[in-house]
């Protein structure tokens, strides 16, 4: 599979993207998917070159400074085991260099994963309004 990333929304459009937000109990729509990005301060997205289809993304929301949180990051099923994730987080944390501390919230199963990249576990606080 040909991947292209891209760190820029310019040019997406809602009907490539889809299938994303797997097992949420009420998934953003492609249009609320869209202003998510917008919103972002940073987002790499990975594209099928084939298709043009978004596959994969991860954003940003930062002060450009001294914080950085990763709300979302997430590879479409069928294209999962490539190395695509791995490649997203890379690429945000590259964008991310000039920040003191970059946060995010996982289960534990994904912690090695996150190692890998250098990150530490941590614990944390949550408040989820659904
Ligand atoms: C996590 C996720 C982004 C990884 O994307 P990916 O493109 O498959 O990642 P890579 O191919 O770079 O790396 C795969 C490795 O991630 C790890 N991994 C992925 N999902 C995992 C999970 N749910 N639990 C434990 N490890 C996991 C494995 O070590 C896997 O290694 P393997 O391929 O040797 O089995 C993808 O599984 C996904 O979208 N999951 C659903 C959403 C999600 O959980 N996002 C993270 C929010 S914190």
């Amino acid at each position: 599979v040909a991947i292209r990333y891209t760190d820029s929304v310019e040019g997406i459009d809602a009907g490539m993207l889809g299938g994303f937000f797997e097992a949420w109990k009420r998934p953003r729509t492609p249009e609320e998917h869209l202003a998510i990005l917008k919103h972002s301060t940073r987002v790499v997205l990975a594209s099928d070159d084939d298709t043009g289809q978004v596959v994969g993304f991860v954003n940003a929301l930062s002060d450009g400074m001294q914080s950085a949180f990763v709300p979302l990051l997430e590879v479409l099923p069928e294209y999962r085991g490539l190395g695509i994730g791995t490649e997203l987080m890379r690429r945000m944390l590259t964008r991310l260099t000039g920040v003191s501390a970059i946060d995010l919230t996982c289960d534990p199963s994904l912690q090695p994963f996150y190692a890998r990249l250098g990150m530490a576990p941590s614990v944390g606080m949550i408040l989820r309004k659904y």
